[in-house]
This record gives structure tokens, sequence and C-alpha cells, in this order.
């Protein structure tokens, strides 16, 4: 009876050998390779030096949180929150602080996607110094009367009209809602510059990252290279394997 596990044991034995030689070895020399990819930082632009818990370009996921996925499109970096594309202008790892603006809204305020623009809050935070500006699309005002700010002609989109604050479209067909630098308002006046409100969105916003980063200052102090695992969900640590010797 047990003669089959008696007989077969010199082949579990080479088992074991075949997964030591060809599993364990290219395992540790995964880790290795994370450790020289997310020792790489995100370059692009004027962006420089961008490293964890950002990934993209040439740092793999395996390096950064998921909803921070740095992309470059030419000299321009990019991120998209919440299905929301943003050009990031700016990064300040050590307030843990971006600056991005809509990316949709870089050629103007008529023609943007219907996405409000909302943060995972897990991951991020509105920074302070914020207003929310609702811009209304498709807006009939010769069957309904105009109360709000400005008025703006979008041919392509109806007449669209902004109020502060965080709206629903009421009697237009879709309102947007896209955080604003409160230097630029409220505005007081009914009549709004089109090109000032394009502007203050040009201007664009600070967001701030709010992932653990006392494990990650461990790590570096360690001489190891922040990362993600993937499989846990969590924020982890690379380290170079010492020289191999076979
Ligand atoms: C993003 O857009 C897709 C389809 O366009 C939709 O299924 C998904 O729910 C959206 N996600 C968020 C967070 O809005
Ligand atoms: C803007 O509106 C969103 C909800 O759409 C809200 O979470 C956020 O706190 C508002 N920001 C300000 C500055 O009022
Ligand atoms: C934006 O948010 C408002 C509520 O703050 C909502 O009524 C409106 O439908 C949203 N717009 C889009 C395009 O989802
Ligand atoms: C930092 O590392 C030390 C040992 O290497 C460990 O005891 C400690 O819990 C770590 N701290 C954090 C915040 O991970
Ligand atoms: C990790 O997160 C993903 C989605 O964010 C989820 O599907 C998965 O179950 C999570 N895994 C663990 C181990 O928490």
């Amino acid at each position: 009876m047990n003669s089959w596990v008696l007989s077969s044991s010199p082949f579990l034995v080479s088992l074991f050998f075949i997964f030591f030689f060809f599993i364990k070895i290219p395992l540790s020399l995964c880790d290795e390779d994370m450790y020289e990819s997310c020792s790489n930082m995100f370059n692009c632009g004027k962006l420089n030096n961008i490293g964890f818990p950002f990934w993209g370009d040439n740092r793999p996921n395996s390096c950064g949180y998921h909803g921070l996925k740095l992309n470059c499109q030419g000299s321009v970096a990019t991120i998209k929150i919440m299905n929301v594309t943003y050009q990031v202008l700016g990064v300040n790892p050590e307030a843990q602080i971006l600056k991005i603006t809509r990316e949709d809204f870089s050629t103007g305020i008529c023609s943007p996607e219907f996405v409000n623009s909302t943060l995972d809050p897990t991951l991020l935070d509105f920074g302070s110094g914020l207003q929310n500006l609702t811009i209304f699309y498709g807006c009939d005002f010769s069957l309904i009367p105009f109360a709000g700010l400005g008025l703006f002609n979008c041919q392509i989109n109806g007449f669209a009209h902004i109020k502060w604050g965080a709206d629903g479209p009421g009697e237009c067909k879709v309102s947007v809602v896209v955080p604003v630098p409160d230097k630029f308002g409220p505005w007081t006046g009914i009549e709004i510059d089109q090109s000032k409100l394009e502007e203050a969105i040009r201007e664009g916003f600070y967001v701030k990252w709010k992932v653990d980063t006392a494990a990650c200052l461990n790590c570096t102090v360690n001489k190891g290279v922040c990362g993600y695992d993937l499989k846990r969900n969590r924020s982890t640590c690379y380290h170079s394997s010492p020289v191999f010797w076979l």
C-alpha cells in the first residue's frame, strides 16, 4: 500500500530540486528585477525624479498604487483620476501634493468630457483654497429664464453658464463640477469673461496623496526601494539581492 509512495519518492525529491532550481531562483531574480525597475524614476518634461507611490512609463505597476499611474505624452505628464485625465503641472513629494488641471478643458470650456472632477478618497484629497464651480451645458434660454453667472455660446453644446458650488444640471442638459483656486472667485458680477474662466480652470488645483509613507521611509533608510504588493494590496520594500554564486 505504501510502496507506491516509497517508490515514487525519488521522483518527489527530484521535483523538489526542480522547484529549487527553476522556480525559487527565478523568484528571487524577480525581486531583484523589481528593485532595479522601481529604482527607475519617472521623468517627463519639467517633472523629474518621481518615484513611489507613482508608477507608469518606465516604472511597472508593482512600483506604485494602482490609482497613481503617470503617463508621459510628448513632454506632458498626465494622470487619470476617476475617469478624468489631468495634466500634471507639478509634484511636491515632501508635501505629498500634486498640481493638476483637466486636460479636456485645455482647449476651452465648450466641449469637455461630461464628467465631474472627483477623487478616489482612499488615495487623494482636494487641497485647500479651492472653490467648486459648476458649468452647465445645453441650456435653452429661450425656454428657461436665465439665472446664473456668465453666459457662453458654445455652438457645439448650446448655451452654457456657470455657478459657484457643486450643482446638478437643473433645466440644462448636463452639469460639470470643477475645482478652481479661490483667488479666482467667487465672482460677484453677472458678466464673466470667458477667457478669465478658462484661465481659472487651466491654472489647476492641488490634491494631496495620503498613502502610508512611514513604511516607505523605513524602506529607503534600509537601502530598499518602495513598491506596491499587488497581491496583498499594500506597499512593500524591494531589496537588491546579494551577489549570486552557484
Ligand atoms: C469610468 O467609465 C466607465 C465607462 O466609460 C464606467 O463603466 C465606470 O463606471 C467609470 N468609473 C468611474 C469611477 O466613474
Ligand atoms: C466640491 O464638491 C464636492 C462634491 O461634488 C465636495 O466633495 C467638495 O468638498 C467640494 N469642494 C469644496 C471646496 O467645497
Ligand atoms: C456632477 O455632480 C452633480 C452633483 O454635485 C450632479 O447632479 C451632476 O449630474 C454631475 N454631473 C455629471 C456629468 O455626472
Ligand atoms: C521599521 O523597520 C524596523 C526594523 O527594520 C521595524 O521594527 C519597524 O516596525 C519599521 N517601522 C515601520 C513604520 O514600518
Ligand atoms: C486588492 O484590491 C483589488 C481591487 O482594488 C481587489 O479586487 C482584491 O480582492 C484586493 N485583494 C486583497 C488581498 O485585498
